[in-house]
């Protein structure tokens, strides 16, 4: 016990994950590589990045900084879980406007694919309205399950098992998308 109060508040947050899964470390060596691959996949292409907000932000911001090419940003906002710890089954899309994507060689990035709903629903809109040249999907873990929809990740940071995980852009109820780290949130803290 840490008789420093500044020491004790740096860690409020941390001190509720019962088990971190990916330390600040691993995620950023890993994402270095991610936009290392990214950067010879795409050279002379007229690449697009989007995240899907919120749970992607911090991932775009880490991720664009690994890839040294021209590119332009862009994010579309959608819910798809309610507050819980389990897909609800529906994606609703926060906004009428699409991101300006037409011609673009577009990656399309996440924080997580689970069922595949989210990125199934988001690829067939930009199919269907923006015109993209050509659209691939990113994501910064993948949980191991059976998916709703036939979704591959093109880009995939880290496979993990079938668990509810917090931190670095993911949420639980709105909270724990600024931890450094992946983790497992302890029980005494899901409502
Ligand atoms: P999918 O539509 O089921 O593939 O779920 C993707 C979305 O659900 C992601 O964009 C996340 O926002 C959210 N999600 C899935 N699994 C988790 C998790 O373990 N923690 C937090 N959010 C999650
Ligand atoms: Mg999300």
């Amino acid at each position: 016990m840490t008789s420093n109060p500044e020491a004790q508040s740096e860690n409020l947050l941390d001190r509720r994950l019962k088990s971190v899964l990916i330390d600040a470390d691993r995620l950023r060596s890993r994402i270095a590589e991610m936009g290392r691959q990214i950067t010879r996949d795409y050279a002379g292409r007229d690449l697009a990045v989007v995240t899907i907000l919120q749970g992607g932000a911090v991932f775009m911001a880490d991720l664009i900084r690994e890839i040294h090419l021209p590119l332009t940003i862009g994010s579309v906002s959608v819910a798809s879980y309610h507050g819980g710890t389990a897909s609800s089954g529906t994606v609703s899309f926060h906004q009428s406007r699409m991101p300006d994507i037409q011609g673009k060689d577009v990656l399309v990035l996440d924080d997580i694919l689970d069922t595949g709903r989210t990125l199934a629903a988001i690829l067939r809109r930009f199919g269907e309205e923006c015109q993209p040249a050509s659209m691939k999907v990113c994501v910064l873990l993948e949980k191991q399950v059976e998916r709703v929809e036939p979704i591959q990740a093109d880009y995939c940071g880290f496979s993990i098992a079938d668990e509810f995980v917090v931190g670095y852009g993911l949420d639980y109820d709105g909270e724990y998308r600024n931890l450094p780290m992946i983790g497992v949130l302890s029980e005494e803290f899901i409502h």
